[in-house]
């Protein structure tokens, strides 16, 4: 079985307004194959996989499932063919319950009509249970994690008896367990003979789960290939169309006196937490998803309450209690979940990055100029990749529309910037360019404190890590101490290190 051609694309085009997004492409997934498909923010990939599963229709070129040539372009149809897919930016119903989104599309009903709710509540248990999950099919969607609600995406492609399964970034947000899940079902669904489109800026996971890749760039298909025939440095390099010598930039600037104090700080999410920053630090904030990094930041920021605690700049206590202390005090946070907290989609790029620095532009007109220029100076240095600065964020790349949430809050100019993995979904060279930033800021005296679940990040550019977990700090780890075994252990020991 394995070795027949699943899906065939055959010079495929795709132009929006402004942007050739594909540019005859030619791609050929086999049955039983993890087929990789990567390259740079904007290269095309989302507008691929939308072109696979019917979301839209190609400008020109042809298309094959399993030999036969697909006519009709409609999602329904080609989910109805054996497509699905699991989206970058997922859309879950967080009203409804797990079960409910499972089945969502295709509610079964009794012979009344109406929803046979005591079957699906059954059907989606049994399914959860099987795939060795611990989800209970009546939970409210909302009271779930990002990575949660993930995995219940995953479970509901399962579930469809899919053919073809297109992964858009599935492992952006989930914890290096739940990764092992996934992969693990990955290759189950191998076995089974069906096919998987795998899209991912995570450079190391790549070899693990792929076996055959193929690189876009700037909308064509640069090559395909055994996974193992490439090592990972060729394939960053065709990937982003020069040799990148270095991963991670030098840090020059030296850790200095200390700046940021958070002692005691204690809500109902977590507890006791202390720690301090310095001028010119580069401070990692390590664990697993869900140990209470977030909800840390957000209570420094000024987005939740915290009952207890102290929050000390330049030696002096300041009381935020909401988001505009924090920016007045020169406390940044970016927030992980850009989609819901970062952008107003249907604006452009320029008003986006203006809009929380409008003191900025004030005087007695807002000063239209000025932010053009920040924004053209932002785009061209993180390469957001837009026909030009007036383009609306909703018409970006998923890579793309974070390096605008970035971008505005790096205008502020920061004492102290928060990032909350700030490298989700950001491809290699972006990447770079946001470590760049980070030790700019640190050399003009600020400090940084960086939240990643990605260790070998954490690795590459912090001077000191804390580990938390389970709402506490449980670990610190100097530069010269790191090692993933070091920081996986505080992680991971919540209650050990707390005795
Ligand atoms: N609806 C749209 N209107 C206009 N342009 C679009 C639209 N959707 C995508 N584009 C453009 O098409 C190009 C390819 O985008 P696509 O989303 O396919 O990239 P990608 O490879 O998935 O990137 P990322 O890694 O950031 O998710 C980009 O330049 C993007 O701005
Ligand atoms: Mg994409």
């Amino acid at each position: 079985m394995a070795g027949n051609v699943a899906l065939e694309l055959r010079n495929i085009s795709k132009s929006f307004p402004g942007v050739k997004a594909l540019d005859n492409v030619s791609f050929t997934v086999n049955e039983g194959e993890v087929h990789v498909l990567v390259g740079e923010n904007g290269a095309g990939k989302s507008t691929l996989i939308k072109i696979i599963n019917g979301m839209y229709t190609a400008d020109e070129g042809e298309m094959y499932l399993f030999g036969e040539k697909i006519t009709t372009h409609n999602p329904r149809y080609m989910k109805q063919k054996g497509v699905a897919t699991i989206h970058q930016e997922l859309n879950p119903v967080p009203d409804l319950t797990v079960a409910e989104n499972i089945f969502l599309g295709r509610l079964p009903v009794n012979k009344f009509k109406k929803v046979d709710k005591k079957y699906m509540v059954r059907e989606a248990q049994r399914l959860i249970n099987e795939l060795g999950f611990k989800y209970d099919a009546n939970a409210i969607m909302r009271s779930l994690t990002v990575s949660d609600m993930q995995i219940i995406e995953i479970i509901k492609a399962i579930s469809v008896n899919a053919k073809v399964i297109i992964m858009d970034e599935p492992t952006s947000s989930i914890t290096e367990a739940e990764v092992a899940v996934l992969h693990e079902q990955i290759h189950r669904l191998k076995a089974m003979g069906i096919s998987i489109i795998y899209i991912s800026h995570k450079l190391d996971e790549l070899k693990k789960v792929g076996d055959r890749l193929t690189i876009l760039r700037d909308g064509q298909t640069i090559s395909s290939h055994n996974i193992d025939d490439l090592t990972q440095d060729e394939i960053i390099a065709k990937m982003v169309g020069r040799k990148m010598d270095n991963i991670y930039p030098e840090k020059t600037a030296k850790v200095g006196e200390k700046l940021f104090e958070v002692k005691g700080l204690t809500s109902n999410k977590f507890h006791d937490v202390s720690f301090t920053l310095h001028k010119g630090e580069i401070l990692g904030m390590s664990g697993l998803v869900g140990a209470g990094r977030t909800e840390t930041a957000r209570a420094i920021f000024g987005l939740d309450p915290y009952k207890s605690g102290e929050i000390i700049l330049n030696g002096k206590q300041v009381k935020v209690k909401k988001v505009r202390d924090a920016i007045n005090e020169g406390i940044i946070y970016l927030s992980e979940d850009r989609k819901l907290e970062g952008l107003v989609l249907i604006r452009s790029i320029c008003e986006n990055i203006g809009l929380p620095n409008l003191k900025r532009y004030s005087g007695f007109l807002l000063n239209k100029r000025k932010e053009r220029k920040d924004a053209e100076e932002m785009r061209e240095k993180l390469r957001i990749k837009t026909p030009n600065v007036d383009f609306p964020a909703q018409n970006l790349s998923g890579g793309n529309q974070q390096k605008v949430v970035i971008a505005k809050w790096l205008l502020q100019d920061p004492k102290v910037f928060i990032m909350d993995e700030p490298t989700r979904g950001i491809d290699v060279g972006a990447k770079y360019e946001i470590y760049k930033i980070m030790c700019d800021l640190a050399e003009r005296g600020a400090g940084v404190i960086m939240i990643s679940s990605e260790l070998p990040e954490i690795i590459g550019v912090c001077d000191r890590t804390l580990v938390m977990a389970e709402g506490r700090v449980t670990g610190e780890v100097m530069r010269e101490e790191f090692s993933q075994e070091r920081i996986m252990s505080f992680a991971l020991g919540g209650d050990l290190a707390n005795g």
